[in-house]
């Protein structure tokens, strides 16, 4: 049985190492999808030239050009319907999305901690990471869950810890984290393309078999 790709569209506003990831894994064949479509929330973001590099479309929906979230996550569901992608991934995506009819279950982001700690709006980027060293954690790593209405508060589909080391800084500690993020988010992304993910409340069950066939 051939199982058709996965269309990805991933959404950015920054250096797209999340987005480069994703594309070497599909080229690595240990991805079964294909990026149809990249869409950033700022001009200048360099993963834009990722996208161009590999020869995928890609569109700026500018933030700053809109009035309100509400406007301009109208004009970005308007490019995103030319694609009609079977996922959305958020890779350092530092807008809210607003989850439109028809796009429960189906929007996926990567957070650089264990959600629910250090996660929420403001929690981006470097920020977390300093905010897990302030506080004085001793475990840190990441997590891969669906969007649900607000940021970070979705269903969790997979998570990996790192230690916090005595002479970490947001540096390596980022490294540490970025490292496992670069193995989660194609698993979880895999796993569903398989149709293994199943959404009952808060809880993601992981399948041993595909939910729907084909997928
Ligand atoms: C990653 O750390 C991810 O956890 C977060 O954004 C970072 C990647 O940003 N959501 P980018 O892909 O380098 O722009």
């Amino acid at each position: 049985m051939t199982m058709r790709l996965l269309k990805l569209a991933v959404l950015i506003s920054g250096t797209g190492t999340t987005l480069q990831n994703l594309i070497d894994h599909i080229r690595a064949g240990k991805l079964a999808a294909e990026i149809c479509v990249v869409i950033s929330s700022k001009t200048d973001a360099y993963g834009l030239v990722r996208a161009q590099q590999y020869g995928i479309p890609h569109h700026v929906v500018p933030r700053k050009n809109f009035a309100d979230l509400s406007s301009f996550n109208k004009a970005l569901h308007a490019v995103l319907s030319l694609y009609n992608p079977d996922l959305i991934i958020l890779a350092g995506f530092l807008s809210l999305f607003h989850l439109e009819p028809g796009y429960k279950g189906k929007v996926l982001n990567i957070h650089p901690a264990l959600i629910p700690a250090f996660c929420g709006k403001g929690y981006y980027g470097k920020r977390v990471h300093q905010a897990v060293l302030d506080y004085g954690v001793k475990i840190s790593g990441c997590t891969v869950h669906f969007v649900d209405e607000t940021y970070d508060t979705g269903p969790i589909i997979l998570q990996s810890a790192v230690p916090v080391e005595e002479n970490d800084t947001v540096e390596t500690l980022a490294a540490r984290v970025f490292h496992e993020e670069c193995k989660l988010y194609p698993r979880a992304i895999q796993l569903y393309a398989e149709g293994r993910l199943r959404i009952e409340g808060r809880r993601v069950r992981i399948l041993e078999k595909p939910e729907v066939e084909g997928r």
